[in-house]
């Protein structure tokens, strides 16, 4: 039998998934990692034992695995400067490195950028996004003057008329990408570019094992999230559909990643934010809550387990198993709100160390009952620290 997996963030992105999606690589020895949603806005951070932390924005963090193939499908958009730096990066890691980039995925352009950009200097108009060129790439798609990164493998001339028309007519912008600057991407990355789709199928079909890998999180997906806070993609596990051309039920398990506290960046409703600064920078400091970006950098906004967010999310992402990430870093705190329901004490011991279900605090078993009891879903996985190694599978509390 094929052994697939989604693994997706459960709240606003930056739950930790990058670590997650690592991890079940490993453990299911994958054959293919996949990336579906999103672009160069999302940041997936791991970091092995011993070894510097990477941040990886377009591939899929599992890639780093030899003998697993990455894959970058359709729905995700592209800056190809980020993506020919991010191979470079994969290479020094993974001899074995590749990749497969699905010709259907859409170029992000400097105009995009720029138009982004602008938009969010618009009074009224600010979602505070990454900059990153995201909205308008997508708009452009759905309004069918976009360019695909399949078209590097095409007429290169005919490709630069259309994105200096696009720039100029389209975006107003005198923002315009050079015939160098597209003849070095096409040299970098035809190489790359197949049918995603019909690779990760066929993967599937012949029972080998693949990871997909989400990007943001479920409550900035553009229909469910708390639009118009959102990005411009469907960041749930159903976004496999649209973004690699896989059918949601060839996955056998679908993992949402739970951050034991909330975090935004950007604006947008926190109907949990914590306003009490000295309790939010306990936090914020401890779990490095600052947002690196390629275009901008800030604090991110902390507040507590939010549990209609929570409900809201397992609804509409059914999550057979959920990760709970931070766990380490909520426990310091000496009282651990969770808003409508009540407080409970922290758990004011170094968890780092722990590799066994049984020597896990008990106020810290309380707290993942509680995720279960609001969420509806059971909670596989748990992690104690920022290495790939400080992940505990607790499956097995079901067969007992
Ligand atoms: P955009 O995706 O750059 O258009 O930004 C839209 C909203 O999604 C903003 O609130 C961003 O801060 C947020 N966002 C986008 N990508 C991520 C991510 O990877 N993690 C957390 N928030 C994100
Ligand atoms: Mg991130």
């Amino acid at each position: 039998m094929s052994n697939t997996a989604t693994v997706v963030g459960a709240f606003w992105g930056d739950e930790g998934k990058g670590k997650f999606v690592d991890y079940i690589c490993r453990d299911v020895e994958a054959d293919v990692a996949v990336r579906f949603a999103g672009g160069s806005n999302a940041g997936h951070t791991i970091k092995h034992p011993g070894e510097e932390a990477i941040t990886m924005r377009l591939l899929p963090t599992g890639g780093s695995r030899p003998g697993t193939l990455s894959v970058i499908g359709a729905g995700v958009v592209i800056d190809p400067d980020i993506l020919i730096r991010e191979i470079d990066t994969m290479k020094g890691i993974n001899p074995d490195f590749d990749l497969v980039v699905d010709y259907r995925a859409h170029i992000v352009l400097p105009s995009h950028r720029e138009l982004d950009t602008r938009k969010e200097g618009a009074r009224g108009a600010q979602i505070g996004t990454t900059r990153s060129g995201i909205g308008p790439t997508y708009a452009d798609k759905a309004n069918r003057v976009g360019i695909r990164i399949g078209d590097l493998t095409g007429d290169l001339d005919e490709l630069y008329d259309k994105a200096r028309l696009l720039a100029t007519d389209i975006h107003h912008s005198t923002n315009i990408v050079s015939r160098d600057q597209i003849q070095q991407w096409s040299r970098k990355l035809s190489e790359f570019i197949g049918d995603g789709s019909r690779v990760v199928n066929g993967v599937i079909d012949d029972g080998g094992s693949v990871v997909f890998a989400g990007a943001q999180g479920a409550l900035l997906d553009i229909d469910f999230g708390t639009y118009p806070f959102v990005t411009s993609t469907s960041c749930l596990p159903s976004g496999i559909g649209s973004g690699a051309g896989v059918d949601p039920r060839k996955v056998s398990e679908v993992v949402g990643v739970v951050k034991a506290y909330c975090t935004r960046i950007g604006a947008g409703d926190f109907p949990t934010e914590i306003h009490d600064e000295e309790v939010a920078s306990i936090i914020r400091e401890a779990g490095n809550e600052y947002e690196h970006g390629v275009h901008i950098d800030r604090p991110r906004r902390i507040g507590w387990l939010d549990p209609e967010a929570l409900e809201l999310s397992a609804r509409v992402g059914n999550y057979d198993w959920l990760a709970i990430t931070m766990l380490d870093v909520i426990g310091r705190l000496d009282e651990i709100e969770i808003p409508g329901v009540g407080t409970m004490p922290g758990w004011d011991c170094d968890i780092g160390d722990i590799d066994s279900p049984d020597e896990l605090p008990v106020g810290l078993l309380r707290y993942l009952d509680e995720i279960e009891r609001i969420s509806g879903c059971r909670v596989g996985y748990i992690s104690v620290g920022a290495d790939t190694s400080q992940v505990i599978d607790v499956r097995g509390r079901y067969l007992w």
